[in-house]
């Protein structure tokens, strides 16, 4: 017998309780009224006293039991399961009396919906601390290894010899670089994935940033043999969004553009209206790089993930930028589209609320 099924035979404590004074009650003052004014005689108007005290506990208890035994049985179900961490159990409770036993339910139910719901959002934040700590430790061990290979060299004897001594200490100065790059992104990314980075939507000229960011890429661009095309359009958008925040966006896109590509190759970047919605306009980074697997391509925006580590680490890359730009777009409420072919290239799209 399980343990339900045994506290369904069960007396109903509360119910035979009440039902006992409302008896004690009720027969005392039949006794009183019987013995006062139906002339009946004292042994007599005790039995039919009795009797009547019988009947009202019968009667009483019957409606006692109907009206609270099983909600208060749910509702001792409901707290049992609650200290199991079975929430899902109680979903349907629906309840019928608008009385305060349903009014309990009602709030016990939601209550631990509540609790429920907490648990769950602190084992996500767990998880991800756990996660995040184990990537970083993880990330942070090649270039700490790869400095202290290289000053071991060094100490143990390769200081003397000029050539080897500069060419470690610049291999040395990647790796710093490498960590100074990853503490900033790591940064970036924690604040927000945990939500604590909010965006500061303002009116801007899309044309002004996109420029700047193209200006800034220049160099790594040319140095690359990589061309960056920003084919004409509208230099009167406005969109609202984080001007700072989008500007990272397009310095991670263009970078990866430029980053996986050939020489010889180009990156362009337009801006198109948002067939979907005219309220809104489509950036579109587009090169004609190495290309992404399709069975890589939906991994790409997860945080750590590279499609070929060596080629990335050789070129700085931590593969945040990705993880960084689906943030970032998706604390502006906007969309982000990419394809890829290998050895023909990779388009990013995403869009930007218009100002009109
Ligand atoms: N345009 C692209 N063409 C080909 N592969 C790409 C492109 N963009 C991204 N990738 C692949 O996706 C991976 C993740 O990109 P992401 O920008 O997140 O990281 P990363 O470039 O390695 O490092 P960083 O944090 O410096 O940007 C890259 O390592 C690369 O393998
Ligand atoms: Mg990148």
């Amino acid at each position: 017998m399980t343990a339900s099924k045994k506290k369904k035979v069960w007396l109903f404590k509360l119910g035979l309780r009440i039902a006992l004074y409302s008896s004690l009650a009720s027969g005392a003052s039949s006794f009183l009224v019987l013995i006062i004014f139906s002339g009946l005689s004292l042994l007599n108007s005790f039995l039919a006293a009795f009797g009547i005290a019988i009947l009202v506990l019968l009667i009483s208890y019957f409606f006692n039991y109907k009206l609270q035994y099983n909600r208060l049985n749910k509702l001792e179900e409901i707290s049992r399961n609650i200290s199991k961490k079975r929430f899902a159990e109680y979903q349907d409770i629906t309840t019928n009396y608008s009385d305060e036993i349903d009014y309990l339910v009602k709030h016990f139910v939601k209550s631990s919906r509540t609790i429920e719901r907490e648990i769950q959002r602190l084992n996500r934040i767990e998880n991800y601390r756990k996660e995040f700590i184990g990537d970083i430790s993880h990330e942070l061990k090649t270039p700490i290894f790869a400095i202290q290979g290289f000053v071991e060299t060094l100490l143990n004897g390769a200081l003397e010899d000029e050539d080897v001594n500069r060419e470690f200490l610049k291999k040395t100065m990647r790796n710093v670089n490498r960590l100074i790059y990853l503490t900033k992104d790591l940064m970036e990314i924690s604040k927000l994935e945990t939500g604590e980075l909010k965006s500061d939507m303002e009116p801007f000229y899309l044309y002004e940033v996109i420029h700047d960011v193209i200006d800034s890429l220049h160099h790594k661009a040319e140095r690359d043999e990589v061309a960056l095309i920003l084919n004409d359009f509208d230099k009167n958008i406005q969109v609202k969004a984080d001007k700072n925040q989008i500007k990272q966006v397009l310095i991670n896109l263009i970078e990866n553009g430029v980053k996986y590509n050939i020489k010889g190759g180009k990156v362009e970047i337009d801006v198109v209206n948002f067939k979907k919605d005219k309220n809104r306009v489509l950036l579109i980074v587009k090169d004609t790089g190495i290309g992404i697997d399709e069975a890589d391509l939906p991994r790409v925006t997860e945080r750590f993930f590279r499609v070929d580590k060596s080629r990335s680490r050789e070129r700085g890359g931590t593969g945040l930028g990705l993880a960084i730009v689906k943030h970032i777009i998706e604390a502006h409420r906007e969309q982000l589209y990419f394809d890829s072919k290998v050895n023909e290239g990779t388009t990013f799209k995403f869009t930007l609320r218009k100002v009109h």
